[in-house]
């Protein structure tokens, strides 16, 4: 009688093992812009943009984002080429969406509203401010058409009523 060989009861193949416990949720990457002189906040005109600086909307912006579910990755660039590049690589880079702050460049950059149009991942636009009741100039936005929103003129909460915007949106579709 053919007796089976015996094999180390460790060696023999074994199923792998299914992952116990519930599925971790993926988080939503959010990408925060901000553009020129948004590093001066804090002592830029504190009258108009509020006394917390950059670095300090950020952290707001990234605890909330967390109490969301969602993970926000903040920058800032005094360039205009940085944030149309940031924007053009948004969804490869992750990102399923992104706020911006274009600064100034909101009233002139048509490659900033060319990138946000070629990007495939819905946008909120962001003021500290509230530039319709400032000068003329600040009246027109350059990027508004190609944005799915916009919050102006709740300092800091600003980016935090854009970020539950845009995760609003994002849940919608
Ligand atoms: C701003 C408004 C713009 O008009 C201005 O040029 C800024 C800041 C804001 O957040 O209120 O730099 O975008």
């Amino acid at each position: 009688m053919a007796t089976r060989r015996s094999v180390p009861r460790t060696a023999r193949a074994r199923p792998t093992p299914k992952r116990r416990g519930p599925k971790r949720k993926r988080l939503l990457r959010v990408l925060v812009l901000s553009g020129p002189n948004l590093d001066r906040l804090g002592r830029r005109e504190p009258d108009i943009y509020g006394r917390l600086t950059l670095a300090e909307i950020h952290e707001l912006v990234s605890a909330r984002a967390a109490e969301l579910g969602a993970t926000a990755v903040c920058r800032q660039s005094n360039h205009e080429g940085d944030l149309v590049g940031w924007i053009g690589t948004a969804e490869e880079d992750g990102f399923v969406g992104l706020l911006l702050n274009p600064g100034a460049l909101t009233h002139t950059s048509y490659a900033l509203y060319d990138a946000l149009r070629g990007a495939s991942v819905p946008a909120v636009e962001v003021h500290l401010s509230n530039p319709d009741a400032r000068e003329p100039f600040r009246r027109r936005s350059r990027v508004a058409p190609a944005c799915v929103g916009r919050v102006a003129g709740f300092g800091a909460e600003s980016y935090l009523l854009a970020l539950q915007g845009l995760l609003a949106h994002l849940a919608s579709r």
